[in-house]
Order: structure tokens, then C-alpha cells, then sequence
């Protein structure tokens, strides 16, 4: 399938892995990369450029397909050295970035200037709009259902995607409660260019987490997330834990008041715990409420082939036949 995405990336389906905490190592990106996809890399999760480096090194020798870093901005307690990330970014050879967080106008120039790709990540049509306008390639929307950081507009994608179609000139992606393949057909009809997924490509047999993590998606359904950090205005959509009702007693109990201080044992140093240790309830970590749809622990090469057939199936079938 070619969309404008596939041709902006140099890719075979037009299926992205959002950048992912503790999650978007080498071996996860390079597996959706030799699937197909276009894998990335996580570069905060690497401790300093040099580690950075490394694994942009590690995943060439995984692949020789296009893959990406994700560089995301935001609040932290210490600022990361961006333009150290940057530069073992363009001296990789990367070309695609992922941007999050925060507007990247400041960053554009240099990753331009390299011929890298970007791709802004937006919670809304006026930072899609805005992202638009500093020069980004591709936005990434990414609807209320997301698993992360779904911005505070709550709007799902059901009203994002088509309005995203209305207001935008350059091709976006769906983000956000993506699974398969219905839900890809869905996508390009609303106007998007491909889609997205983060939590889906978790439960896959490449991704290099704990058991655990794995095992929790499968027994959750679309009921088990929470949204934490609404009060500091910093929303994470998070699978329900004991670590997360204590935070969202704290949140009630401290209401407005509530300072970062005050949750930083269920929130900060969690993913190593988690991903590595498979401690699943030693903090809040980010998943979508698309658990509700993922049942099972395929290949990156079995779950990205799915969905490309489940969705080719459709549009030859079933929708051909309301055309007729
Ligand atoms: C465990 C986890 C960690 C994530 N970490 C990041 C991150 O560090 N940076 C970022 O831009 N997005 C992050 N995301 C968001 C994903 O890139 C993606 O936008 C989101 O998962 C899409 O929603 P979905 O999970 O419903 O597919 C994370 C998501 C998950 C599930």
C-alpha cells in the first residue's frame, strides 16, 4: 500500500511505532522496521548521546530498513542535553524524527538542514496546524484513547482525525487506540496517511520488555486505564495499578494544590521497574485503551502482516461492495 506516508519515510506499509519509554529500544524498532514499519527509537530513554549513538549503531546492524528516534519535550526535573541527542542523530544517518512534547521549531532547522524527516506529535488540530507552520513534514494525531500523554483537550479520534483532514496540508498519521486493520481503513478514510501505534506493538514478541508487561496488556480491557497528572496539567493515560489509585487519592485529597513533589514515588524512575523488572505495580505507566483489543503476542512481521491484509481484505470486500 503507497500513501504519502510510506513515500515520506521509504517505507512498505504505512505503519508507525510511536516513540515508547524503556520500550523503543533497538531490538523494537528494528523489528517493525524489517516488518515493514518504520521502528523508533526512544532516544530519552538512553542516558546521554554517547549511549544514543550507540544504539542507533545497534539497530543499523538489526536492519537495513529506515528507522527513526523520537525526541520528546517534556516538563523534567533536569533538561536533557537536546543538541547532544541531535547531533548522534544526524551523524547515525537517521532520517526520521519523531517530535513530542513540546513545539520543536527551536530543533527544526539543524534536523532539516541533515534531511531528516519530522514528525510532530499533536494532541490537537492548533498544534497540528502550528507544527505545520514551523516546517514539520508529518503530524502524528494523537486522539483522547492514546496511551501517553493525550494533551488536555480530550477530543478522540473519531472527531480529531476528520477535522485534522479539514484544517491540514501536509499528511498525518492516526495515533491513539490503533490495533488492525479495520481500524487502518478506518484511518485513511478519515483522511489520515497511516497510522501509529504504541501500546499494540508492547505486546508483540520483539518488544524487549518483561513478561509481565506483556501478560498485563493481554488480561486488561479498555476499562483499565486512568488519566493521572490532570491537576499539574500534565495527563498521562496509564493502566490502572494500586500505585495508581494511591496517586489518584492523592490528587483528590491535595486538589488543586497538588505539586509534582507530592506523587514523585508513583511517578518518577518507574519504567526500568516495570519494563526490565516486571514489578507491574511499582508506578504509572503509560497504555492506551486499546487493550481492550489486543488479545495476543504476535511477531512484529505476523501483527504488521494482519493488519495489511485484514485491511486490504476490507477495502475489496466489504467497502466494495457498498460501492457497488
Ligand atoms: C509505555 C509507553 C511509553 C511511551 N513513551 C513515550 C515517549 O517517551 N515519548 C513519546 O513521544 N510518546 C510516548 N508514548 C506514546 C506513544 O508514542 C504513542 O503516541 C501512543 O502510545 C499511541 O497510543 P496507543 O498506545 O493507543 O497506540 C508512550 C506510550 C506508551 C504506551
Amino acid at each position: 500500500m503507497k500513501t504519502k506516508i510510506t513515500e515520506m519515510f521509504g517505507i512498505e506499509h504505512p505503519i508507525l511505532q510511536g516513540g515508547m519509554h524503556y520500550v523503543g529500544f533497538a531490538e523494537m524498532a528494528a523489528a517493525v522496521s524489517n516488518a515493514g514499519g518504520l521502528g523508533i527509537i526512544t532516544g530519552l530513554t538512553q542516558r546521554t548521546p554517547e549511549d544514543l549513538a550507540n544504539e542507533i549503531a545497534r539497530c543499523r546492524e538489526m536492519t537495513d530498513k529506515p528507522f527513526g528516534v523520537n525526541l520528546t519535550f517534556l516538563p523534567s526535573l533536569s533538561t536533557p542535553d537536546y543538541p547532544g541527542y541531535i547531533k548522534a542523530i544526524i551523524d547515525g544517518g537517521v532520517k526520521a524524527v519523531e517530535t513530542a512534547g513540546n513545539n520543536p521549531a527551536k530543533w527544526l532547522p539543524v534536523l532539516k538542514e541533515a534531511g531528516i524527516k519530522v514528525i510532530h506529535k499533536c494532541t490537537s488540530v492548533r498544534h497540528s496546524l502550528k507544527a505545520e507552520s514551523i516546517g514539520c513534514d508529518a503530524v502524528s494525531v494523537d486522539g483522547f484513547e492514546c496511551g501517553g500523554h493525550p494533551g488536555e483537550d480530550d477530543v478522540p479520534n473519531w472527531i480529531l482525525l476528520p477535522r485534522a483532514a479539514e484544517e491540514l496540508k501536509i499528511p498525518f498519521v492516526a495515533s491513539g487506540g490503533v490495533a488492525n486493520g479495520k481500524q487502518l481503513v478506518a484511518a485513511l478514510a478519515m483522511g489520515a496517511d497511516g497510522i501509529n501505534m504504541g501500546t499494540r506493538f508492547i505486546a508483540t514478541v520483539e518488544a524487549p520488555v518483561h513478561d509481565n508487561v506483556k501478560q498485563a496488556i493481554l488480561a486488561a480491557s479498555e476499562l483499565d486505564t486512568r488519566l493521572v497528572m490532570r491537576p499539574l496539567r500534565n495527563t498521562e493515560r496509564v493502566l490502572n495499578n494500586p500505585a495508581v489509585e494511591r496517586l489518584l487519592a492523592k490528587e483528590k485529597e491535595l486538589g488543586a494544590n497538588i505539586k509534582f513533589e507530592d506523587i514523585i514515588e508513583e511517578v518518577a524512575g518507574v519504567y526500568p521497574k516495570i519494563m526490565k523488572d516486571g514489578t507491574m505495580e511499582a508506578g504509572a505507566w503509560s497504555c492506551g485503551m486499546v487493550v481492550g483489543l489486543i488479545h495476543d503476542i504476535p511477531t512484529c512481521q505476523q501483527l504488521i502482516d494482519g493488519i495489511m491484509a485484514e485491511a486490504e481484505a476490507i477495502i475489496q470486500g466489504r467497502l466494495a461492495r457498498f460501492a457497488a
